[in-house]
């Protein structure tokens, strides 16, 4: 295993459309290989979701888990360690709700996304089996956000309100209210 370098914003593959996976692909060793060092990498970052574009790898596949110490977003739900290929999200409610985003490929930084909070995603696994899941509330956002990754937008491109944008710091020290 191995500790990726996670690009950063105004690296062009994350500003690329990534592409689908294949079955043949999917249960490939190399991909096997990218998965272990994606978690590997998550792990060391203390961030909650790992999209392949971020580590410069521009295909569908993105990893999300959330633990007890996952402290980047203050007492949240964990999480299992999943493993989202070809995901697709389909839009139950259009009623949406903001949360303070970061990302690893935009450090120290946060912003006040508004996203649906009720969504259900389709997604295969690194068998290739597919599944479905229906997500509410911060999940939904957080799904979003990796998903996004997979056709080139970022948080960032979200933030309505640019005066809701902070460093991490600064966010913690004045508690901006939306
Ligand atoms: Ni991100």
């Amino acid at each position: 295993m191995a500790i990726l370098e996670i690009i950063r914003m105004g690296h062009p593959v994350l500003r690329r459309r990534a592409d689908a996976l294949s079955d043949s692909e999917i249960g490939s060793r190399d991909i096997a290989h990218l998965v272990e060092d994606m978690v590997a990498t998550l792990h060391d970052s203390g961030g909650i979701g790992l999209a392949a574009p971020q580590v410069n790898r521009s295909i569908q596949l993105a990893i999300i888990e959330i633990v007890e110490s996952s402290s980047r977003y203050g007492v949240i739900a964990t999480f299992p360690l999943t493993v989202f290929v070809n995901p697709s999200i389909s839009i139950l409610s259009e009623e949406t709700a903001g949360h303070w985003e970061g990302c690893l490929s935009i450090p120290a930084i946060r912003g006040f996304v508004e996203r649906p909070q009720h969504i259900e995603v389709t997604y295969q696994d690194l068998a290739g089996e597919a599944h479905s899941m229906v997500l509410e509330g911060f999940m939904a956002t957080v799904m979003q956000h990796e998903f996004d990754h997979l056709e080139g937008t970022l948080f960032i491109d979200k933030v309505r309100d640019t005066r809701l944008l902070s460093f991490e710091e600064e966010y913690e020290t004045y508690q901006i209210e939306p």
